[in-house]
């Protein structure tokens, strides 16, 4: 019935795989836009028609352009979102900036932040850093008072998740960076579960550094990860992840020491993975046209249909039942969660599982509310779940 009224459903007729399959995995890989065999297209052509003076007509100022329609989905200004190959690039990034001195060298992170974040931290221990590792108590959900507490005057760097990836868990950014500011500390945002279905706006947030990849709600495909850092952070940070493309002059091919650009460039380092950056422009354009504030509503509406049908169903749900603290993934305890994935694809149902986590689905802006319903019904059916039994 509310299917009738979705003019967000005009957009399923430019992804291909929804013709095909009820596809609810948006939070491990967006459907692919029709559009990306023609960017893609347009890369090759450019490469052969143009050769080499493609660098100077469009490629080398990619990271930027492509990184302005991250901007304008994040809240950032132009300029201030350059392109890197995926997110744990963009984070390494950020802390190879950082100096870690005694007494002011803690990061405060969430135990269930996501793995390639927490290594990297980890990493960081051989250079003086003391991680303040801050644990959930169910493994899905953060204590917005324990976080804060954890946050003092020998905290260097706040690294959270916005949206866990687990559980679709909701994190208080506002609270976090107010916090983390009044003792001196920076934040460090992994925005990877929420650009593109949660609204953020780094700027009004006064985030320090954001980071975040393509792959998942932005629909824009693998090798496109993005780093938002402050402008008037910028001319303080050097960072040791580095290369010629973060040089003022790299053409110059200058000797030691690097001079860094006085732009967002400074954050590069090697050559950009162009065709990547091609194929993620189209999803940016749709995801920036339609806009966050309209995704997030019908994921809202379609996230608590999920719930109530599976409660229905007597499916046990793990992810947060209030909207607000939910972001746009229902995760589900199911038992055998590989296999039960597994069958629900042969069905064409596309739906992830993760230890831990639960077999996860999320709609999209493109998902019809019929398509919940077949979900629910062949998951029940997958499970033999029964009203009245939950388990
Ligand atoms: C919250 C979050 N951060 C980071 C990643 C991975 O980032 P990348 O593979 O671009 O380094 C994921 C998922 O793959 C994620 O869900």
């Amino acid at each position: 019935m509310q299917t009738e009224t979705d003019s967000l459903l005009a957009w399923r007729a430019e992804f291909p795989i929804l013709a095909r399959s009820v596809y609810l995995v948006s939070h491990s890989l967006g459907a692919m836009p029709r559009r990306v065999h023609d960017r893609l297209n347009e890369f090759a052509d450019t490469w052969a028609s143009r050769g080499v003076r493609a660098w100077h007509e469009g490629w080398w100022e990619m990271p930027r352009t492509v990184g302005d329609l991250i901007g304008r989905i994040i809240g950032a200004g132009p300029g201030e979102v350059v392109m890197h190959q995926n997110q744990s690039i963009a984070q390494a990034t950020v802390l190879s900036a950082l100096d870690w001195p005694a007494g002011r060298n803690r990061i405060v992170t969430e135990g269930i932040n996501f793995p390639s974040n927490l290594y990297l931290f980890h990493a960081l221990e051989r250079e003086g850093a003391q991680i303040v590792t801050v644990p959930s108590d169910d493994g899905m959900t953060m204590s917005l008072d324990r976080m804060l507490a954890a946050i003092d005057e020998r905290t260097r760097l706040v690294s959270v998740s916005h949206v866990v990836f687990k559980s679709a868990f909701v994190q208080d950014l506002a609270a976090i960076v107010r916090r983390a500011h009044d003792v001196g500390a920076l934040v460090l945002v992994d925005l990877y579960q929420s650009a593109g279905a949660v609204p953020v706006d780094v700027r009004a947030l006064q985030i320090d550094f954001a980071t975040g990849g393509s792959v998942k709600w932005l629909c824009g495909g693998p090798g496109a990860g993005y780093l938002y850092v402050r402008r008037r952070l910028w001319e303080g940070l050097q960072p040791r992840l580095t290369g010629w493309m973060a040089h003022r002059e790299p053409f110059a091919f200058e000797e030691l020491p690097i001079a860094y650009a006085d732009d967002a460039y400074r954050f590069l380092n090697g050559t950009p993975g162009i065709p990547s950056l091609y194929a993620a422009r189209s999803g940016y354009e749709i995801v920036g046209e339609i806009g966050v504030e309209a995704i997030r509503a019908k994921s809202v509406r379609q996230t608590d249909r999920l719930i109530e049908l599976a409660d229905d169903a007597g499916l046990r749900v793990l992810c947060p039942r209030d909207a607000r603290e939910r972001g746009g993934t229902v995760t589900f305890d199911i038992p055998n969660g590989h296999a039960v994935t597994n069958a629900l694809s042969t069905r064409d149902i596309l739906v992830d599982f993760r230890p831990g986590a639960g077999l996860r689905a999320s709609p999209h802006f493109y998902t019809a509310d019929e398509e919940l319903e077949v979900f629910v019904n062949e998951l029940r059916g997958a499970t033999g779940s029964s009203n009245g039994h939950r388990g």
